[in-house]
């Protein structure tokens, strides 16, 4: 059995740009039936830069488990959990703080952007949680003994700060934890349709996949295509064209060819070729949409999902946390009666 970790930060709906980049290889890895996967929905590490913003990260929980099950994530293979519901991940965080200087926290590339970017919320000083939330990962993915981790190339600088925790931890407390490796979920980044080089819900680019048919049409016709095009026969770039980027995710690749080179002669309207790609768009995502429209209208069968993959995740938590203290010689009382251990 092969035991994979990964999650996502309940801040917002999941978009085109997660369904290339992540879901999709999810709903792959989960035929092998030698693939255990987990799949934690972290809210402690969304407060962490939404500490003001409760409601957002409560909403979007169930938001963002709505959205995996829409794409075919199947709870009967996955377990999907709640961070917040495993208390052995924030004790793990604690122990882990001792192997983990602040100079190397300042160093990682992925918080040293992001600290960047929200110098809104922190302004000059970061927040010792925020700082911290590599440490708070690397206690994610150890709880479960994960072992493959896919990720988006951003992750790729916590996976490597977790391998370093793991080694630490094994080298002064014994082999007890297994050191993982990042697997990239997928090669294929998607643009905005701004033509920003990334898709995100801050920046907002982006086509959800909850998004009407309606809204999908509209947000394809204010996509940003070539500039120099003014006139319909004016020779296109497609290359600097969103229309044609998204074409070569949703269309078929003759008609791809076919796009491309009608373009650059000249000979293809932007409007016509961005109703096609609407029209693509809205086709590939229709069972989606389907399904979403099915468990929001069946909430509890939801939340019956969540409930019962924490459940699953809290046994796994418990089992693995037993060892790990063991090796810290933090197993107090552990030789008496073990369904009676003092908790004080
Ligand atoms: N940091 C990840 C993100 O923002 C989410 C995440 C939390 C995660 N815990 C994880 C990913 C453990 C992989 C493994 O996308």
């Amino acid at each position: 059995m092969k035991r994979i970790l990964t999650g996502d930060r309940p801040t917002g709906n999941l978009h085109i740009g997660h369904y290339f980049g992540s879901l999709k290889k999810r709903v792959e890895l989960q035929k092998d039936p030698n693939n255990e996967i987990f799949i934690e929905i972290a809210d402690v590490q969304a407060l962490t830069d939404n500490f003001n913003n409760p409601e957002k990260v409560r909403k979007n929980v169930r938001e963002v488990v709505i959205d995996y099950l829409s794409v075919g994530i199947d709870p009967n293979k996955v377990t999907i959990f709640i961070q917040s519901m495993i208390p052995e991940i924030a004790e793990l965080t604690v122990f882990y703080s001792n192997l983990v200087t602040i100079a190397r926290l300042e160093r990682n590339p992925t918080v040293k952007t992001e600290i960047a970017q929200k110098r809104d919320l922190f302004g000059e000083s970061v927040t010792y949680g925020f700082l911290g939330y590599p440490i708070s990962q690397a206690a994610d993915i150890t709880a479960f003994n994960g072992e493959i981790i896919p990720v988006g190339e951003d992750q790729l600088p916590l996976i490597e700060q977790c391998r370093e925790i793991v080694r630490k931890f094994n080298n002064i407390y014994g082999e007890v934890l297994t050191e993982p490796v990042a697997v990239l979920s997928s090669a294929t980044r998607v643009k905005g349709l701004d033509g920003n080089s990334k898709m995100g819900k801050s920046l907002g680019n982006a086509i959800y996949l909850c998004d009407s048919e309606d809204t999908i049409t509209k947000k394809v016709m204010s996509a940003i295509t070539d500039p120099n095009r003014i006139k319909k026969d004016d020779y296109g770039n497609p290359d600097i064209c969103m229309v044609y980027h998204y074409h070569q995710l949703f269309t078929d690749k003759k008609d791809v060819e076919n796009i491309c080179k009608e373009c650059k002669a000249g000979k293809r309207g932007c409007v016509a070729c961005k109703k096609e790609l609407a029209k693509n768009i809205i086709n590939e995502f229709k069972t989606v949409r389907e399904k979403r429209d099915y468990y929001e209208n069946h909430l509890d069968e939801v939340d019956k999902i969540l409930l019962e993959g924490t459940k699953r995740a809290q046994g796994e938590a418990k089992k693995n946390i037993k060892r790990i203290k063991e090796s810290m010689k933090l197993d107090y009382f552990s030789g008496s009666d073990k369904n009676d251990i003092p908790r004080l």
